[in-house]
């Protein structure tokens, strides 16, 4: 059966349009990307969508009470969708407990940084800031607490002399697309089993 996906995204939408990408080429394995969905209206993930001929979704902040209640709203939209599993792609909202109640184990999250070093909105501000020489990107399932779940995938990207926060962030960020289609695909194929907090990948056994 094929899995339903929802990303929400926030901001530019290159890893929303990565997935949108994926999704249509057939990357993701028995799997279609059915909604985006913003906490913005007009953000580059909408666009992206809707480029797609994908259904963009603005989930107005502003008409819920709080959190709770805008996780609720959020998790409603996509139960109506039937959606099986939701990727957050640079989402700047933190979710309410409900909602990952609501998509327990189904919400992956993509986080510009090797967690669990630098946490948090300014992840590669931070890393560069602290003077690593390695960062990168991690994938994981999202729990309760920000950027805390358990890992997935990981890749390495070197800080070059004369990074920026712009331009190291822009090589991260290639590395994503790349990255992020890929565990959506293990994790469609059903070869992800999570334990505590380690993500282990079985090898696909089926014919696919
Ligand atoms: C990405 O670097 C992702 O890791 C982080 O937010 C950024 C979103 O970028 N969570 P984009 O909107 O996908 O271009």
């Amino acid at each position: 059966m094929t899995a339903r996906i929802a990303i929400l995204a926030s901001g530019t939408g290159t890893n929303a349009r990565a997935l949108l990408n994926a999704s249509a080429a057939g990357i993701l394995g028995d799997a279609e990307v059915v909604v985006v969905a913003s906490d913005v209206a007009g953000s580059g993930a909408l666009v992206h969508a809707e480029a797609c001929g994908v259904e963009g979704l603005f989930v107005d902040p502003a008409s819920s009470d709080g959190r709770e209640a805008y996780g609720d709203a959020l998790a409603a939209e996509l139960q109506r969708r039937a959606v099986d599993l939701v990727c957050l792609s640079g989402f700047m909202r933190i979710l309410s407990p409900g909602f990952i109640r609501a998509f327990q184990g189904r919400v992956l999250n993509i986080h510009p940084a090797l967690l669990p070093a630098f946490p948090g909105a300014h992840a590669v501000r931070d890393a560069l800031a602290w003077g690593v020489k390695v960062t990168g990107t991690t994938v994981h399932f999202a729990d309760e607490l920000v950027d805390h779940g358990p890992i997935v995938a990981q890749a390495c990207v070197a800080v070059e002399p004369g990074d920026d926060e712009e331009r190291l962030h822009e090589r991260i960020k290639a590395v994503e697309h790349r990255l992020y289609p890929e565990v959506v695909r293990l994790v469609v194929e059903g070869r992800t089993t999570i334990e505590g907090r380690r993500v282990t990948l079985r090898e696909r056994t089926g014919v696919r």
